[in-house]
């Protein structure tokens, strides 16, 4: 009886799809249940799956032994799986890591003929981009360089389908609870990264963030796409990593997976430790470590020697700080940029303007990448009161809170007798201005990358103007304070800081501080900065981009008054960049342009917010037509008009034309030498 009691009741479950669910936290006792190739093993004794170790151009991967039910049958609603891991990306001691591992849904476990470095394991070139291969994989890759030649810092997930171009990649980074304020991941950090994966059938979502942070409610990229084409029926679920040149140790600590709702969650308790950047790797010969210990004890002794007579003397160690210094979260050590930036060597120098030079620098505390800017008052400029620096520094303070992704975020900053630094993000494409004007012949960016650009600044000027907790007026909108990230995603800098400049004259009064041809009619006159006068500089960025012309070129040229012009004889595609040839969007460019012009109008009261600019740019307004042209004076053009006025008054004043440095890249300087 109770036989067939049991029979009844399974009989149909088991004609059925079995839904899967597994869990690993730690893989101590998992053997048996993965099928591990090439460099993968569980190390011991602290139970950690490791894809590759250090090795150049080793390909490691390790499935969950059994095939999974993907697509379920046609009666359920749809098909789904959950998944969550934890990974730790170790890079080797000797310079960048490289490449990255992927979560991959395969129809087999082997991939013969799969090559290492961007192809992650589970790709060739011969099969790259096949629709035979029913690859599905979200990769975590630390190295750019499959879609250009060159390998650059990659730091970004991406979704793959059959190959390896990334139908969707963002830069590492999560969302702070439910807001739009983000912050960023170093993928090779060492320290271990939770990752979620789900698909309902409709999306793919995918979210990232450190294992003592609980899990971002927004995801990083949620994809819309329906997988079924793309897989079959029954799948191989796991890893696999690469390495290349370059080479890191990729680590799974924790891995749990369902196609039965959401993915169990993993019990961070019972995970291995972080391996531990020392540890791992290669253990040398005995022998080998005792002379190694006993020269580095030699040369250190002999360094600190060194360092005693050199740096002591010059008092660098000693930082005099005042009280208020101590509790501000966001203050680096002088010591920890000095050794960042080797000393601030000249060969570390990414950039000069104003009273500033900017160093990249990797900070020695955490191994990240940084712009250090370090701004040098001059004498006059010392006998400032404290308390103004001090006010400064409170303003930095709360500028290092902003986040969002099109910001520049400022990490801290340092002061040190004369100098002031500030540390920043690195950015490694450089600037927009750099990229229209000083890159390669053969680099042109394509419209829409420009129209891409051009939305980027407005989102991170909206979240300044009207969605952080203060207002924040920029001051200083232009194409080289607009940094380019290595996936072309805009990251405006210099927020807010325009007002440094003219420090050391008086705190209180705010002097005219911006860039000849971003500065507005009415900032020129009253010195008052304000949103209105940001936007105007943001549309003289718009024109800028389009035409691929600066905004004053020489003192006859002034690039509003001749867009005004080719808009007034009816022909304002005129203007559009010639290097562009026919490539762009006849509708994107003409509101693009007209969008430059209203913000360029001379009364701020007509000009639009940054959040219209924002609706008009997406199409959801429409741009109104701007009848009172009278008031653009096309005579002289309203450029020429308040030019005079500025160069008379305080530019000259708050822009020595002592500061020599300034004067090679900077288009003011050049403007006021000729004065
Ligand atoms: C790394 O893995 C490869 C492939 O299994 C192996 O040949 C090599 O010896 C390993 N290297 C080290 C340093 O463990
Ligand atoms: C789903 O339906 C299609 C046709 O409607 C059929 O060919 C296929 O075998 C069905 N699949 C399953 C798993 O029942
Ligand atoms: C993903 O990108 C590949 C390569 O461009 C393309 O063939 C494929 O159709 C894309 N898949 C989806 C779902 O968009
Ligand atoms: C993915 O995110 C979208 C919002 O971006 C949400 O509507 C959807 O329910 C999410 N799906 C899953 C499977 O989490
Ligand atoms: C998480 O850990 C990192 C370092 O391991 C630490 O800097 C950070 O403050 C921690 N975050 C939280 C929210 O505990
Ligand atoms: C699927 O999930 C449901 C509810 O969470 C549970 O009752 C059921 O036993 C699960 N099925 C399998 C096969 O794990
Ligand atoms: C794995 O086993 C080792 C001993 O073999 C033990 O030291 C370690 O704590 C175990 N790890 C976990 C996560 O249980």
């Amino acid at each position: 009886m109770a036989f067939l009691l049991f029979c009844f009741i399974f009989f149909p479950v088991v004609a059925q799809p079995q839904p899967t669910s597994f869990i690993f936290n730690g893989f101590n006792t998992s053997e048996s249940k993965l099928t591990l190739d090439g460099a993968s093993t569980i190390s011991r004794p602290s139970g950690a799956l490791k894809l590759t170790n250090k090795s150049s151009y080793t390909i490691g991967h390790a499935f969950y032994s059994e095939p999974i039910q993907i697509l379920m049958d046609n009666s359920s609603s749809s098909s789904s799986f959950s998944t969550t891991f934890v990974l730790v990306i170790v890079p080797s001691s000797s310079g960048r890591g490289g490449h990255g591992l992927a979560f991959t849904l395969s129809p087999s476990k082997q991939f013969p003929g799969a090559a290492a470095k961007h192809y992650m394991g589970i790709f060739s070139p011969e099969n790259d981009g096949s629709p035979s291969n029913y690859i599905f994989a979200v990769e975590f890759d630390t190295v750019n360089g499959y879609n250009n030649a060159v390998d650059s810092d990659g730091n970004h997930v991406g979704i793959n389908i059959n190959g390896m171009y990334s139908n969707v990649s963002r830069p590492a980074y999560y969302f702070i609870d439910n807001t739009d304020r983000t912050e960023d991941m170093v993928l090779e950090s060492g320290d271990p990264i939770q990752a979620w994966i789900e698909y309902d059938g409709k999306f793919v979502n995918v979210t990232i963030c450190p294992l003592n942070v609980s899990k971002p409610s927004k995801p990083l990229i949620s994809y819309a796409v329906d997988l079924t084409p793309f897989v079959q029926e029954t799948m191989y679920v796991g890893f696999s990593a690469s390495t290349g040149e370059k080479s890191s140790s990729h680590f799974i600590l924790g891995w749990s997976f369902s196609t039965n709702g959401t993915a169990p969650p993993l019990d961070v308790s019972e995970l291995p430790m972080a391996p531990s950047k020392e540890k791992v790797g290669s253990s040398p010969d005995r022998r080998v470590i005792g002379l190694i210990a006993a020269l580095s004890t030699v040369t250190v002794l002999l360094l600190g020697i060194l360092f005693y007579f050199t740096l002591y003397k010059r008092n660098i160690w000693f930082e005099n700080l005042e009280d208020w210094e101590l509790d501000c979260p966001h203050r680096f050590r002088y010591k920890d940029l000095y050794t960042a930036t080797k000393g601030f060597n000249q060969s570390e120098i990414i950039g000069v303007g104003g009273f500033a030079t900017v160093y990249k620098g990797v900070l020695p505390t955490t191994g990240t990448e940084v712009a250090v800017k370090k701004i040098t008052q001059t004498q006059t400029q010392t006998q400032s009161s404290i308390k103004g620096v001090r006010e400064f520094v409170a303003e930095i303070e709360s500028l290092g809170r902003l986040r969002h992704k099109n910001l520049v975020y400022l990490q801290g900053w340092c002061k040190q007798k004369n100098d002031l630094l500030l540390i920043y993000d690195y950015i490694p494409n450089g600037s927009l201005h750099s990229l229209l004007f000083h890159h390669k012949q053969s680099f042109v960016l394509s419209w829409e990358q420009r129209f891409n650009i051009i939305k980027g600044i407005a989102a991170g000027l909206v979240y300044l103007h009207e969605e952080w907790e203060l207002v924040v007026v920029h001051r200083d909108v232009k194409s080289s304070n607009v940094l380019i990230d290595a996936d072309m995603n805009v990251r405006l800098g210099d927020f807010g800081l325009a007002r440094l400049y003219d420090h050391g004259t008086d705190w209180h009064t705010t002097n005219v501080v911006g860039t000849i041809g971003y500065i507005a009619p009415e900032l020129a006159r009253n010195g008052k900065a304000s949103t209105s006068s940001d936007v105007f500089a943001y549309g003289v960025l718009l024109l800028e981009i389009v035409s691929g012309r600066k905004p004053v070129d020489s003192r006859s040229f002034f690039l509003v008054d001749w867009v005004i012009e080719c808009h007034q004889m009816g022909r304002v595609l005129d203007a559009i960049d010639p290097k562009l040839d026919s490539g762009y969007v006849v509708e994107e460019v003409k509101l693009v342009l007209l969008l430059g012009l209203l913000c360029c109008h001379p009364k701020p009261g007509i000009r639009p917010s940054m959040r219209k600019i924002v609706r008009y740019l997406n199409g959801d307004e429409h741009l109104p037509s701007i009848d009172n042209w009278e008031s653009f004076d096309s005579r002289d053009g309203i450029y020429s008009m308040f030019l005079g006025t500025i160069s008379s008054r305080s530019i000259t004043k708050s822009y020595p034309t002592s500061s020599s440095i300034g004067g090679i890249l900077d288009p003011r300087f050049r403007l006021i030498s000729t004065h």
